[in-house]
């Protein structure tokens, strides 16, 4: 199939392209290059640069390279930034894709990918986290997800759209051979500033609360492999066949780890100590998530490949190691 891959130059974007190419899938990507890489997407794939509000372009985009499908990796997700700049949130990450969508609706292109958030649940009322539990987002960024995911439904009801919503938990890890990987500027997720304190790049790592109700006291969170959240997006491409599809899903390993356990796993998988501080909460943060993604792995033709952390860390290690610089080399 013919798949336009938008954000494909970005750290999940990137590995789902590699993930298609090895299925047999034609992957083209759009990237505006504002956070992705032009290094991560190899010489051999189709590489347009430009923007997904741009209806012009991306609908010569689609006729150009006979899109059968689109899926969707551009979006903007610091937390924070999304409170104190909602305006811009709400833009990228749900103005543009409508736009996006009415350019597949004129170009009759009628498959489609999101990658959508568990920061949609809010603080979930129990866990793990199950598809149909409410989802309360406590931050513009989640409910910019959960509106564009509502926006998918009405789609698929009146232009028989069919669409797959993956709602991620913490994508964690890099490509197996070490040639891609994260590199995010500026960084904020803890799996790679972890590994940069160790590498002495950084003076130490935070732990942004120990006071939780967690067993240590810091942050429950399911890391799940870049690998394993690509798979999943090709396993759904053979139920979009029939039109009006709406498929929602949770991304995760349903294994809770905390902060304490991911700079331990670190330690252990370097070889080298992580200098620690202690601080405050950071404001936004649920003290617990992680996912039931029993439906996707009982609908779609998806299992987790890497549920041990030290395995999924080992490949974020191998990454840094081999590109202390990331793609800026
Ligand atoms: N953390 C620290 N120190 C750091 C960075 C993070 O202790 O320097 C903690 C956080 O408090 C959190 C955990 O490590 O408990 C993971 O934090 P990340 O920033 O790596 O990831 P988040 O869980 O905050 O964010 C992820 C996705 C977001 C998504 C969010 C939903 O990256 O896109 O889950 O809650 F919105």
């Amino acid at each position: 199939m013919n798949v336009l891959v938008i954000g494909g130059a970005g750290y999940i974007g990137s590995h789902c392209v590699r993930q298609l190419s090895a299925a047999g899938h034609r992957a083209v990507v759009l990237d505006n290059l504002v956070f992705g890489h032009r290094a991560a997407v190899g010489a051999e794939v189709p590489f347009y640069q430009g923007d997904l509000g741009d209806a012009v372009f991306v609908g010569q985009v689609l006729e150009a390279e006979k899109i059968e499908l689109v899926m969707h990796f551009a979006a903007f997700a610091f937390v924070g930034e999304s409170v104190e700049n909602p305006l811009k949130y709400y833009e990228n990450n749900l103005a543009k894709p409508i736009t996006l969508l009415k350019t597949m609706v004129t170009h009759g292109v009628g498959k489609f990918v999101l990658s959508s958030t568990c920061a949609t649940y809010g603080v979930p009322a129990e866990l793990p986290i199950v598809e149909d539990m409410p989802q309360n987002p406590i931050n513009p960024y989640g409910q910019s997800k959960l509106d564009l995911e509502n926006v998918l439904r009405a789609t698929a009801v009146a232009h028989g759209l069919s669409f797959a919503s993956f709602r991620y938990f913490n994508a964690a890890g890099a490509a197996q051979d070490g040639s891609i990987g994260e590199d995010h500027d500026p960084e904020t997720h803890l799996i790679p500033l972890v590994i940069q304190a160790a590498m002495g790049q950084r003076k130490s790592t935070s732990i942004f609360g120990t006071d939780y109700p967690t067993p240590d006291g810091t942050c429950l969170r399911d890391y799940v492999h870049v690998d394993d959240l690509s798979r999943a997006h090709i396993a759904a491409i053979p139920h979009l066949e029939k039109p009006g599809q709406q498929l929602f899903y949770n991304l995760g390993t349903g294994k809770p780890q905390s902060v304490r356990e991911v700079i331990d796993t670190v330690e252990k998988v370097s070889g080298l100590k992580v200098p620690v501080q202690e601080g405050p909460r950071r404001p936004g943060d649920p003290p617990s998530l992680y996912a039931d993604s029993s439906k996707a792995q009982n609908e779609l033709d998806w299992k987790i490949h890497h549920l041990d952390l030290e395995t999924i860390i080992a490949t974020a290690w191998n990454w840094h190691k081999t590109h202390p610089e990331g793609f800026r080399e």
